[in-house]
């Protein structure tokens, strides 16, 4: 009988969380009214509903300078932060600025990015180091007269290292340039302080965290303006019409509350695993190299290239019986350009394998997976 393969991929998707499922219950048919339908009952309390979801995150990520607004994820809330804050600077300034990011963003800021280029911005995209880091010096040094905006993501999702945001923060805020950080993969993954001084702008995703697929947040300094992408019945302040989805709104709350609230929990048994992981790993194999910081990393992600193998026939071994990835979920089986901009040749990122733990992992689905790659890694040598 066939077992099913272990899952070490919860940097692309998690499961929804029981308690999540079950918050989202009521919403789907019993209080399913639009919360922008403000005449009549029902649609009041559905729109408050919203409301006290929205304050809810705002308590619980400490924000007291920040407008929560509601999006279908991390990737529409780069979109809406990069492109609408771009727009409005050029509405206003009739400038087009100069913007900075990183080569190893994910791909929901750089194509954005792509775009401002071919309407006349100039972007230029940072090298990180070997270790996936930008130190502050070169990233000084790329700041240009007309630098109006960066992108940079407080972790990477594929090699999980995490950026000096606070750092690059305080250079940003001393030379009036606004940064936005894609924070979709470190909600409850890093240790939190108010998310208001992070960045004047930052994307977080549900599905990243326990929470339902199809909803996301983009947290922006009350003080800033973004020319909205979807138009229509100007929900959200304006800046994102059309109707909420009540029920994942508030799966999404649930989520948050309860990763703030087991945060520090959480993060000890991913680092447990992680380790025990990383060791076997490293015990048994030669040729086996991490990628990326282990300094400066976040605690369920693992990057590993398998020297002189061939990927896809290490990944086709793989795949019946671990699920993991060798790149972002969303590079649609390419090679990882995240790999390769630290100098990974096309090849060594298709022997690359990105695992990351879970909440449901357990000890034994770690010594296997180590068993596992290891005979693999051996019957291909
Ligand atoms: C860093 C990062 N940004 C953006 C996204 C896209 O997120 P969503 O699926 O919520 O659009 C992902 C998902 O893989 C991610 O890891």
């Amino acid at each position: 009988m066939l077992s099913t393969p272990i899952l070490l991929d919860y940097q692309s998707s998690t499961p929804c969380l029981e308690d999540v499922v079950d918050s989202m219950k009521p919403f789907w048919s019993e209080i399913f009214s639009n919360p922008s339908s403000k005449s009549n009952l029902a649609g009041i309390n559905a729109s408050a509903v919203l409301e006290v979801s929205r304050e809810k995150i705002q308590e619980y990520l400490f924000l007291q300078k920040k407008k929560v607004i509601f999006t279908s994820g991390a990737t529409e809330s780069n979109n809406l932060a990069l492109l609408g804050f771009a727009r409005n600077y050029y509405k206003e300034t009739e400038n087009y600025g100069h913007i900075i990011t990183l080569k190893t963003e994910h791909k929901a800021v750089l194509e954005p990015l792509d775009q401002l280029r071919k309407e006349g911005f100039n972007v230029t995209e940072i090298l990180p180091g070997k270790d996936g880091l930008i130190s502050e010096e070169k990233f000084i040094s790329c700041i240009r007269d007309d630098t109006f905006l960066v992108s940079i993501m407080m972790a990477n999702n594929e090699i999980g290292v995490i950026q000096p945001l606070k750092e690059i923060s305080a250079i940003c805020r001393s030379r009036g340039i606004i940064l936005h950080s894609d924070y979709a993969q470190c909600l409850g993954f890093l240790k939190l302080d108010s998310l208001d001084s992070v960045a004047n702008m930052l994307t977080i995703s549900s599905h990243k965290i326990y929470g339902p697929k199809g909803v996301g947040l983009l947290l922006i300094d009350k003080d800033i303006e973004l020319q909205p992408l979807i138009l229509g019945g100007g929900q959200e302040f304006g800046l994102r019409s059309g109707t909420l989805p009540l029920p994942l709104i508030v799966g999404f709350t649930k989520a948050i509350e309860i990763a703030i609230f087991n945060q520090k929990k959480n993060i000890e048994k991913f680092l447990f695993h992680r380790d025990k992981l990383l060791k076997g790993l490293l015990f048994n194999n030669s040729g086996v190299e991490i990628n990326g910081s282990m300094k400066k990393r976040l605690p369920h992600n693992l990057n590993l290239t398998v020297l002189d193998i061939n990927g896809s026939k290490f990944h086709k071994s793989l795949k019946s019986k671990i699920i993991c990835s060798s790149g972002s979920a969303c590079s649609n089986g390419q090679p990882s350009h995240v790999l390769q901009a630290l100098g990974r040749t096309y090849k060594e990122a298709e022997a690359s394998l990105r695992l990351s733990i879970g909440l449901m992992t357990t000890t034994e689905d770690v010594e296997k997976s180590i068993q596992i790659i290891t005979d693999t890694i051996k019957s291909l040598r």
